[in-house]
């Protein structure tokens, strides 16, 4: 079991989540939450990230990404949350979790349609954060940011 509890990332909200809400979420299908622990005390939670079903408009999304897209919304997974607890911050763990929502989603794209991946950055610093991994804002909300998936312009 996950020290739910022992959780702090800086953030109240991400925490209260996680202690409230996370459990509820994933009964209810609203939201799978992904925990990353420490393999030297499993129950020790380093980070979570949550994902969610999700759809955006195609004119959000950059000229250069809408090309052969069909004029409906978008399907879309969307990263609910991301946090990293404080005490581990720059290490990598964030990063990790990212490229864990990427492969979640590649694989569901076997299943359903899956073009983006989403997020909404709670501030420009963290939007910053989600730039350097190739997440592009959208034409409609700057702090919503979208990383196309699978795509030739991706793999650039
Ligand atoms: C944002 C957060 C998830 C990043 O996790 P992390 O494990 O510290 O990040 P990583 O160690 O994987 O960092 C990867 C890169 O992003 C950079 N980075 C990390 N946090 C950043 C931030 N807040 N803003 C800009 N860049 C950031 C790092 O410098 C690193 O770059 P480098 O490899 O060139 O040094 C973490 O700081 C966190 O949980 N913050 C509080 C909650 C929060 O803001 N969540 C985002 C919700 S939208």
């Amino acid at each position: 079991m996950h020290d739910r509890q022992g959780f702090t990332c800086g953030i109240a909200s991400l925490d209260t989540y996680l202690k409230q809400r996370a459990s509820q979420h994933q009964r209810d299908g609203i939201a799978t939450t992904h925990v990353l622990a420490d393999e030297d005390a499993p129950t020790r939670i380093l980070g979570y990230v949550t994902l969610a079903a999700a759809q955006v408009e195609l004119d959000a999304l950059q000229p250069a990404d809408r090309k052969r897209l069909p004029h409906y919304p978008v399907p879309a997974v969307r990263m609910g949350r991301l946090a990293v607890a404080t005490s581990e911050h720059g290490q990598g763990y964030g990063q990790w979790l990212l490229g864990h929502a990427v492969n979640v989603s590649l694989r569901l794209r076997q299943q359903l349609g899956v073009r983006v991946l989403l997020v909404d950055a709670l501030d420009a610093k963290v939007a910053k954060f989600y730039r350097a991994f190739g997440f592009r804002p959208t034409a409609t909300q700057a702090l919503t940011l979208y990383l196309p998936i699978g795509s030739h312009r991706n793999e650039k």
